[in-house]
């Protein structure tokens, strides 16, 4: 996939995530500092077992869907993924950007490039679920045009994909 420059001029490049990316995802979520592995998962982490990691790498790029931002060095920087849920039409659209890597419009990068490979897939809406708490991921989904309801401290948001002018 072609580089991506971002606002503050830094440049990564995205590609699609697939099975070899597994043993640095591992390191990854092993390495992650605690907030950020809870705000991504809405609690505690799940434990990194082969078969999370086959789970997490193992895609069909239909209903199953990932992108990797890698650095100038090759390093993983952030990952984006949707799965399409029961309801047909529908994915639910997870994103987590390094701490290093953030506010520079990375995370809306990545949501921009799985909504459009999602619609051309048949999807019409993206879900997300969220720590009510927690606003770069509420207005990165707000601006996308997402509605919410939040009960309980988790945010339940919709969002309708619609083809870019
Ligand atoms: C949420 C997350 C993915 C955002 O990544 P990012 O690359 O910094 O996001 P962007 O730079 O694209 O910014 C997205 C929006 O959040 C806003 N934002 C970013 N960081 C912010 C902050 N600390 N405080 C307030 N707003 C913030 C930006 O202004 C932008 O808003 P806009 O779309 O209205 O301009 C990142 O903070 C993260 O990985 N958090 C931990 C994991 C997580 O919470 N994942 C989401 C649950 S699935």
């Amino acid at each position: 996939m072609n580089p991506v420059e971002l606002a503050d001029g830094r440049v990564v490049t995205i590609a699609p995530l697939t099975p070899g990316d597994a043993p640095e995802l591992a390191e990854a979520i092993r390495h992650a500092d605690p907030e950020t592995l809870y705000r991504r998962f809405c609690g505690p982490p799940p434990k990194v077992t082969p078969k999370l990691l086959k789970y997490l790498t193992e895609l069909d790029f239909e209903r199953r869907y990932a992108l990797v931002a890698r650095d100038q060095d090759g390093q993983g920087v952030a990952i984006a993924r949707y799965e399409a849920t029961k309801e047909p039409g529908v994915a639910e659209v997870a994103v987590v950007v390094a701490p290093g890597w953030r506010h520079a419009g990375l995370a809306t990068a990545l949501v921009r490039l799985l909504a459009e490979a999602a619609l051309v897939r048949g999807f019409d809406r993206f879900t997300a679920t969220y720590l009510a708490d927690n606003i770069p991921v509420a207005e990165l989904l707000d601006e996308a045009g997402g509605k919410r309801v939040i009960s309980e401290g988790i945010a339940d948001a919709v969002v309708s994909l619609r083809p870019r002018a």
